[in-house]
């Protein structure tokens, strides 16, 4: 079973690895020792894709500023079978469900128990995962009080619980160290032979757009000339990254 992505995320890189692998050095399968580092791993494509193809990666590391999404990381990598039992569960409950009124009625309460902010950690990934696949297109957007407030997704019976792939990801998570906070802290960890992938949340559109609203605060014009410094500090310390194809600096 090869292992990708837990979640649907916006911004997703499924669809352009070949791309992204086109970017990588010329001499990279030569590199001994490599330590990966994805500062904004998102739903992750690239890390999992680049764990299981460059076996000269020997230290992984990924971040991401959603606490919610790197605690599934880690009991993606730490709780699996506590994670499948939940999972089913809830799935099985859900599919039991009458009609399309009463599901959402049962969406609208666990995204009232999510957003209460006070749940364990298999409890808190398993409503992340069931909104992912129950919510509006799998989107995840937060209002600015940092809620979650993505509407109901009308689907009837959404995969919730996938075990091979949680076992599979489980598996090549295991010596994977998981970060959550700002990007910059990342630099800290790298060492020897390094590869950053950079995959950060659009510029907004304008001042309202609020596709890319991952967190409360917008990924704006100063946070991307922060971005542009953080990357020009990881040259100077000898280190390579690469950007998607679409967002070459
Ligand atoms: C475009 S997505 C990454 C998508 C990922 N490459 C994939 O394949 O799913 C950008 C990610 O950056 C995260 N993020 C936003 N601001 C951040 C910050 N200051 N530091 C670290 N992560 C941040 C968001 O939570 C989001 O998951």
């Amino acid at each position: 079973m090869k292992a990708k992505p837990f979640v649907k995320w916006v911004g997703g890189k499924t669809q352009l690895i070949d791309q992204l692998e086109a970017l990588l050095p010329a001499d990279f399968d030569q590199w001994e020792n490599v330590t990966y580092i994805e500062p904004f791993v998102g739903g992750g494509a690239m890390l999992f894709h680049m764990l299981q193809t460059h076996s000269n990666i020997k230290s992984a590391i990924i971040n991401d500023i959603n606490p919610d999404l790197t605690t599934c990381y880690r009991v993606v990598r730490d709780n699996p079978s506590d994670l499948v039992d939940s999972l089913q569960k809830i799935q099985e409950e859900y599919y039991s469900l009458e009609n399309e009124e009463i599901r959402k009625d049962f969406y609208l309460r666990k995204r009232e128990e999510f957003n209460t902010k006070t749940l364990d950690s298999i409890r808190n990934t398993t409503l992340f995962f069931f909104l992912n696949r129950t919510c509006f297109n799998g989107l995840y957007r937060v209002n600015k009080a940092g809620l979650f407030n993505v509407p109901f997704g009308r689907y009837e019976t959404p995969m919730i619980c996938d075990p091979n792939t949680i076992y599979a990801d489980s598996e090549l998570l295991q010596n994977v160290e998981i970060l959550t906070g700002d990007y910059q802290q990342t630099l800290e960890r790298a060492k020897g032979k390094t590869l950053f992938y950079f995959d950060p949340p659009y510029r907004p559109l304008n001042n309202t757009s609020s596709f890319n609203d991952y967190t409360k605060e917008a990924f704006n014009d100063l946070a991307q000339r922060r971005l542009k410094e953080f990357c020009d500090k990881v040259e100077a310390a000898g280190y390579k990254f690469i950007f998607n194809p679409e967002k070459q600096i």
